[in-house]
């Protein structure tokens, strides 16, 4: 890393951030450029002290360790976690903050894998959870509890793309103490840092924009060093660590994500506004378009309106059917954030098991497409998108 008294850039960041010198006795030649991956399991032990232990489960395999502390870097927080999963991220950090008894008010607008594991799985061990209206005005102070321990949101919200703004939480958990805890996945730390607008912390699913390949599955908590050190001894009992490889390709797709998620942005802007245009789609839900309800918010909030949109097509399910199979370019898969354009529909992924009146309640009706915009030249993605649509 250079040593300046300026403020970093998050690109030099991305690219050498968390990087320890070489040892004293490594010669120039020696040293290379791209961390080696250390696929082991064991290190050599020294003897008469616990200090330095090395385990992958522990979270201090050396791959694990260098993208820790550039995620850290990238956030501006004290300290990171890497772990197997965005899923096994959320589950350690919201389990080292809550206890059976304990309650957590959580955003109604959450990744179905999200509002399984509160509704169910947390409800199971005694911890109660709220979901509120985020938009609600004093939603979040109405429903607080004196046993509410935490504030659960997401931002950009998946698949609506809706932006929730984080000022009304923010206020509440500082005045009352709790922790703003903020999955920030569909955003990346290039176009939201939530720690610099009240959030204690900050959870990524890093299977999406930080690999940015669709190669790793991946998870970060990032957060003050102590409460790091609760979501490690979480991960290390419940063994949700990540696979040295994992890490090593999840550093990798780190160095580019300044360059990937500018274009990403500027594509998904192109997308949203041709599809804004179009008689064949009802609506296109997008945060950097004028017309959507959060426009406000996600031009005070963000500093890039993201690579995922969606669009709800006039001829609903039959229509999306229709359209999915004439694609070329864009191909259907369930997950995003890679340079990869790919295409979802909620009925058929997270939102199966509801009805098709209970999809269109949430806001997903039936012809609801969720868009993640990948970094190919965005002509061929508009012109591939426009001949299937027709
Ligand atoms: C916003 C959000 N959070 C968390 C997750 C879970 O991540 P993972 O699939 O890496 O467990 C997802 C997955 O789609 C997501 O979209």
């Amino acid at each position: 890393m250079p040593r300046t008294s300026r403020p970093i850039g998050l690109s030099t960041l991305a690219l050498h951030g968390g990087v320890e010198p070489p040892p004293a006795s490594g010669k120039g030649g020696d040293i290379p450029i791209v961390t080696p991956i250390y696929q082991s399991v064991n290190f050599v032990q020294e003897f008469g002290t616990a200090e330095g232990l090395r385990y992958p489960r522990y979270g201090t395999g050396i791959n694990a360790e260098v993208v820790q502390r550039r995620l850290a870097l990238l956030e501006g927080a004290e300290a990171g976690l890497v772990l197997g999963s965005g899923m096994g991220a959320t589950a350690c950090a919201l389990l080292a903050l809550l206890r059976p008894g304990d309650h957590l008010l959580a955003s109604a607008w959450i990744y179905g894998g999200t509002h399984q594991l509160l509704t169910q799985e947390f409800a199971a061990v005694g911890i109660d959870v709220t979901l509120v209206d985020p938009t609600e005005t004093r939603g979040w102070r109405k429903r607080l509890r004196r046993e509410t321990r935490a504030i659960f949101l997401e931002s950009p919200v998946n698949p609506t793309c809706r932006v929730v703004d984080l000022r009304p939480a923010s206020l509440l958990t500082q005045e009352s103490g709790l922790a703003l805890v903020v999955d920030s996945t569909f955003a990346s730390p290039i176009n939201f840092r939530p720690l610099e607008h009240g959030a204690d912390v900050v959870i990524h699913s890093t299977t999406k924009f930080l690999n940015g390949h669709h190669d790793a599955l991946g998870g970060a908590v990032l957060g003050t060093a102590s409460y790091i050190e609760e979501v490690r001894q979480k991960m290390m009992v419940w063994g949700q660590a990540p696979d040295p490889f994992a890490c090593w390709l999840l550093e990798r797709g780190l160095k580019t994500i300044d360059v990937r998620v500018r274009r990403h942005n500027e594509n998904a802007m192109r997308i949203a506004t041709w599809a804004e245009g179009r008689k064949e789609i009802r609506r296109v839900h997008y945060p950097g378009l004028a017309s959507h309800p959060d426009y406000k918010v996600a031009e005070a909030q963000l500093e890039g309106f993201g690579g995922m949109l969606a669009i709800e097509l006039a001829g609903g399910g039959k229509a999306a059917d229709r359209m999915l199979r004439r694609l070329k370019v864009w191909q259907h898969a369930p997950s995003l954030g890679g340079v990869d354009s790919l295409v979802s529909e909620p009925r058929y992924t997270s939102h199966t098991h509801l009805s098709p009146e209970e999809r269109s309640r949430a806001g997903i009706p039936d012809g609801f497409l969720r868009l993640s915009v990948g970094i190919e030249d965005v002509d061929d993605l508009v012109a591939d998108l426009e001949q299937a649509v027709r």
